[in-house]
């Protein structure tokens, strides 16, 4: 019997391969020796900071690595690279990913996360392509919904971003059962790395915090520091978006830690770090409340745990230390915080 032991290598599409998550991701499928297609947006400054270093490191190993123009708004620019890439896999991160910027542009997150989402599926659909697709959906879908949140929790979306997630959610299923497509919804809570956008709580502290040891701040302004939040690391969460796309069958999953905090529990422990008083820094500033809070997200977690077989390693300490000690070495500060386990966290 003749056993090929050539498997053959696998293309993946990622729209959103400039942000946090896709970031990680790139790096992920090129150690599983994945040819990498990106779409990255065109914007004045250079928005591809985050790839930089991986894109020039798998040029000098001779991986296959693309980034293309385009834009999920611009129909289309995503069905002609879905043309010319036929990837196996396509996922699907792109997104004006803030929630409450989501209340100042709504027109516009609807158009990226959820118009945008129906974009990719058609043109998968209409050019009869066989890839495998994976939607970004959230825990910010559940909104107002009674914690722990899980895959048959009913959604309660409080703000546009919210309501756009569940917009496409519904749409990636729909486009499963209707045209056998093999479409999965990973239902993600917060996540969170060293490589987080700066506007979001999590590095907007850590960075704060990095600020004023610096001397280059005094204070930090802040909002709601009530809202609870399920925070995991990102770097464990995309192995969960490819554990989905190996299955046998397309499935919708939460991927939680199951630990929740108040954004004040990560306040007090990122500046009890450092040894210093958050009530002497901070600022609550209205301008950061939402016209609608989703006062607590929790996630069960436990399908993903028994089908994927994924569990995540980091916990809440870890993680603001992580995040911590990041944001300090950027800032040129000689000083290290809290035991990090993991290796390798970048
Ligand atoms: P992120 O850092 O904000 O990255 C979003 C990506 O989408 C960036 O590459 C961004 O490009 C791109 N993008 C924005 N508008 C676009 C457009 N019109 N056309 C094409 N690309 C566009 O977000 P993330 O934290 O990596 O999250 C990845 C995905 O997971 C997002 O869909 C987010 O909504 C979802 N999600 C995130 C979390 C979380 O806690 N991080 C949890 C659940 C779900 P630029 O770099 O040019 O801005
Ligand atoms: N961004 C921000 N800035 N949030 C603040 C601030 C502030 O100065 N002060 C308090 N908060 C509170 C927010 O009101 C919210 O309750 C909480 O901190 C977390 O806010 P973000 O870090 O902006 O994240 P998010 O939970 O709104 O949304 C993130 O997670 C979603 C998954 O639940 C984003 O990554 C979304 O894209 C993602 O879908």
């Amino acid at each position: 019997m003749m056993i090929n032991s050539q498997a053959k290598q696998k293309k993946a599409l990622i729209i959103g391969i400039s942000g946090q998550d896709g970031s990680y991701l790139t790096e992920l499928l090129l150690r599983k020796n994945y040819q990498i297609h990106g779409i990255v947006r065109r914007s004045s400054s250079l928005n591809t900071a985050r790839l930089d270093s991986i894109y020039s490191n798998a040029r000098i190993r001779n991986q296959n690595f693309d980034l293309d123009y385009g834009d999920l708004t611009d129909t289309n620019s995503i069905y002609k690279l879905l043309m010319k890439v036929q990837p196996d896999e396509v996922y699907n991160l792109g997104a004006q990913s803030h929630v409450r910027i989501s209340f100042e542009v709504p027109e516009y997150t609807v158009d990226t996360v959820g118009l945008g989402t129906l974009r990719i599926l058609e043109a998968i659909r209409d050019l009869g392509l066989k890839s495998k697709f994976y939607q970004a959906s959230s825990s910010e879908m559940f909104g107002s919904a009674p914690a722990p949140q899980h895959e048959r929790t009913p959604f309660r979306p409080r703000s546009p971003y919210g309501a756009a997630k569940v917009l496409a959610y519904h749409l990636t299923v729909n486009y499963r059962e209707a045209y056998r497509i093999f479409a999965c919804n990973g239902i993600l809570f917060n996540h969170e790395s060293p490589r987080r956008g700066e506007n979001f709580v999590t590095r907007k502290i850590t960075r704060g915090i990095a600020s004023i040891l610096a001397k280059k701040e005094s204070k930090l302004y802040l909002g709601n520091l009530d809202a609870k939040r399920d925070w995991g690391f990102a770097k464990e969460y995309v192995q969960a978006m490819w554990l989905m796309l190996q299955q046998t069958k397309p499935d919708d999953f939460v991927i939680a830690t199951g630990e929740t905090h108040t954004v004040r529990e990560f306040l007090e422990l990122a500046f009890e770090l450092v040894g210093l008083n958050w009530k002497r820094y901070v600022k609550i500033d209205p301008q950061y409340y939402r016209p609608t809070e989703v006062d607590v997200l929790l996630g069960d977690a436990s399908k993903a745990k028994k089908k994927l077989g994924w569990e995540p390693k980091v916990k809440f300490k870890e993680l603001v230390a992580i995040m911590l000690n990041a944001d300090l070495k950027n800032a040129g500060i000689d000083l290290q915080v809290g035991s990090t386990k993991s290796e390798d966290i970048m």
